[in-house]
């Protein structure tokens, strides 16, 4: 499997395990069976609350941890500075670690910006106490960025964000090019647009023409296309899957390479626009529930 290596020198798995919108009942499983197909990367967040159940399925797959990466988000509740070292605590508690390896903030609180930056330099404190390996933000549009990179020391080592054919943001990857910021796609693979929120029926990525015919000629699915399409590009996808078969396929991307004309045309699929939440929001109260004790 490829790897990405991070700007501090950590190195990553190209293709990481997604379990946002996994049931608690359901993630154990499923990292457990992901870490037995051969994933070596689980990014999880205190708001999907699943971090409990990403800890037991890590510990049920057998599998070493020092070979896998655990990635977590710390959710704007906990923004602030002794409130993020807490979260730490809540974070390594539940998932029953002693370290992180990629800790980083979930959300740019648009209205809660200071307390953003405060949080950021309580990763830098924690990266720098050797308890987390690699620090990064998500959802951090451009002018976010140079925001935070202005306030504080240590350039984000990755941002987490909305990347798929139907967006996929090129200025933002050339921004994170240009500063040594590892691109992480969420919903790699389009399954935003499954997502039952107020975005309404959103058409399928996976049922796109151009995709479904690039897979035919490769004989893989358009999933597997799309995926092998972040990996020639340098960005890290972290696909979700609680299907056994799915999680199989979704780290089965080895075996066939795109072609330059190819990885244009499925460029050209990007609509500009985002499927998912805005990156940058207002929190209001209801958005800031308390995220438990471990
Ligand atoms: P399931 O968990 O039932 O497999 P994304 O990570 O881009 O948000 O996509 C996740 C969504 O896509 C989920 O609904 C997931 O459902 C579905 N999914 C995951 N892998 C595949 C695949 N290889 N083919 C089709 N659908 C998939």
């Amino acid at each position: 499997m490829d790897t990405f290596t991070l700007s501090n020198g950590v190195t990553l798995p190209a293709i990481g395990f997604g379990v946002f919108q996994s049931s608690p009942a359901e993630t154990a499983e499923a990292v457990e069976t992901a870490l037995r197909v051969g994933y070596r990367h689980v990014d999880t967040a205190a708001a999907y609350g699943n971090e409990r159940e990403v800890g037991e399925g890590l510990r049920a797959s057998g599998v070493d941890r020092a070979d896998v990466v655990v990635e977590t988000k710390i959710w704007a509740t906990d923004y602030g500075y002794d409130e993020t070292l807490h979260a730490f605590d809540k974070a390594t508690g539940k998932l029953g670690l002693e370290q992180l390896d990629v800790l980083i903030l979930h959300q740019v609180a648009a209205n809660l910006f200071d307390r953003t930056i405060a949080s950021y330099e309580a990763l830098e404190r924690l990266l720098a106490d050797g308890r987390v390996r690699a620090i990064g933000v998500s959802n951090f549009p451009i002018h976010r960025l140079e925001q935070l990179m202005d306030a504080t020391e240590v350039v984000p080592h990755l941002n987490q964000v909305e990347l798929h054919p139907y967006h996929s943001q090129p200025a933002l990857q050339a921004f994170h090019r240009e500063h040594g910021i590892l691109t992480q796609a969420w919903s790699p693979i389009g399954g935003i647009t499954f997502y039952p929120g107020p975005w309404g029926d959103r058409r399928s990525v996976m049922d796109d023409e151009t995709l479904q015919a690039i897979a035919a000629e490769h004989s893989v699915t358009p999933a597997q296309v799309m995926l092998r399409w972040h990996v020639q590009q340098g960005r890290q996808a972290i696909p979700k899957s609680t299907n056994p078969e799915r999680i199989a396929q979704n780290l089965d991307v080895d075996g066939f390479a795109l072609t330059d004309a190819q990885l244009a045309s499925i460029d050209a699929l990007d609509t500009g626009s985002p499927s998912g939440p805005e990156p940058e929001r207002e929190f209001t109260p209801e958005m800031l529930r308390p995220i438990p004790e471990a």
